[in-house]
């Protein structure tokens, strides 16, 4: 029991002198009016590898579509690629679909996986690096919302950044217009953009894929909590906090949130966050678009639609666009 309370003496007075960005986000997300955490965080270690498991759920229509999508025109995306180019993708995640891409790319210059999770990151791309021995592979741990600067050396006149996933759905947005301004920026005169984003679609389809029946998502969704506990030293009761998610068919979006199920008190840093029975966080949006509204926001910080590519449903859609 000392050795426990010693841990947790130690643990407490590390978490004290704490100063890092997810410390500022969450105490400034979680003193405000309505309370929000970023969604950028739900993926640590834990977080990612729920991610995966979400991929294959077969409510979680997204991932096997864009999949099926890049698959059967592969050659024609990769024509669209060109050769010899440097390939960015943002949010790699695990880069499974991107395997589909380079298995039909024309000699790529280097693949740059870029992603937050940084252990998950590094050990993806170390996997790759094995599978693709002739690929100049550098991946890069950083928040793409925030730019970041492209490692030296890379023998390529053309960079296509590739950003599948959807993630950009997670993006409010104004904030989604900003990312295409640093992707337009990156990418120069002469490169591309391939991305894939989600349509929108029955209430039914959207809202089963945020709230499948095993509770992956909702454990995913939890992690965030379970993080800040083991990163921050707070004290959230996961027992007491559920997983909600709905589609808001008006702003076109699936939203997510943690309610709180009792009036209680958390504990971060030694600041005390109320939460009334029923009073949630919001943790992360999924915006779903229309192919002409998607098309209308990336033409505003000036890429030009270049192709199209979509499934027999119409669930989703992979976009190349140029300058
Ligand atoms: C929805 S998952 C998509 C993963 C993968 N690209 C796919 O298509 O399955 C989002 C990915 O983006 C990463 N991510 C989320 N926000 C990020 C940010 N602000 N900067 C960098 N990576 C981020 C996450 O760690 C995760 O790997």
């Amino acid at each position: 029991m000392q050795r426990l309370l010693d841990h947790q003496t130690q643990a407490n007075s590390d978490i004290s002198t704490l100063d890092t960005p997810f410390l500022a986000d969450a105490l400034a997300g979680l003193s405000a009016g309505r309370k929000s955490l970023p969604c950028k965080y739900l993926y640590d270690e834990r977080g990612s590898q729920l991610f995966d498991r979400i991929c294959e759920l077969d409510e979680y229509y997204l991932t096997r579509t864009e999949t099926q999508i890049t698959a059967d025109n592969a050659e024609a995306i990769a024509e669209a690629i060109g050769t010899g180019a440097v390939l960015v993708e943002y949010g790699s995640g695990s880069s499974l679909k991107t395997r589909v891409l380079l298995d039909h790319l024309q000699a790529p210059a280097a693949y740059i996986p870029v992603d937050i999770s940084e252990e998950h990151l590094l050990g993806t791309a170390r996997v790759l690096q094995n599978e693709y021995p002739e690929l100049d592979v550098r991946p890069i741990t950083a928040d793409f919302t925030q730019g970041f600067d492209m490692p030296q050396g890379l023998n390529s006149e053309r960079t296509c950044v590739y950003f599948p996933g959807s993630t950009i759905g997670n993006l409010e947005k104004h904030a989604a217009i900003r990312v295409l301004r640093l992707i337009s920026e990156q990418i120069g005169s002469s490169g591309g953009l391939l991305i894939g984003f989600d349509l929108q679609k029955s209430r039914e389809v959207l809202e089963q894929a945020y709230d499948d029946s095993l509770g992956v998502t909702a454990s995913f969704t939890l992690n965030m909590l379970r993080r800040a506990n083991r990163e921050l030293g707070a004290d959230f009761d996961l027992s007491q906090f559920e997983h909600v998610s709905f589609y808001n068919a008006e702003a076109g979006r699936i939203e997510i949130y943690v309610e709180s199920q009792c009036d209680q008190s958390v504990t971060i840093a030694e600041e005390q966050i109320e939460f009334e029975a029923g009073e949630r966080i919001h943790i992360e949006y999924s915006h779903k678009y229309t192919i002409p509204g998607f098309a209308q926001m990336a033409e505003s910080v000036g890429f030009s639609q270049r192709a199209v590519w979509t499934d027999d449903d119409n669930y989703f859609a992979v976009m190349y666009f140029e300058k």
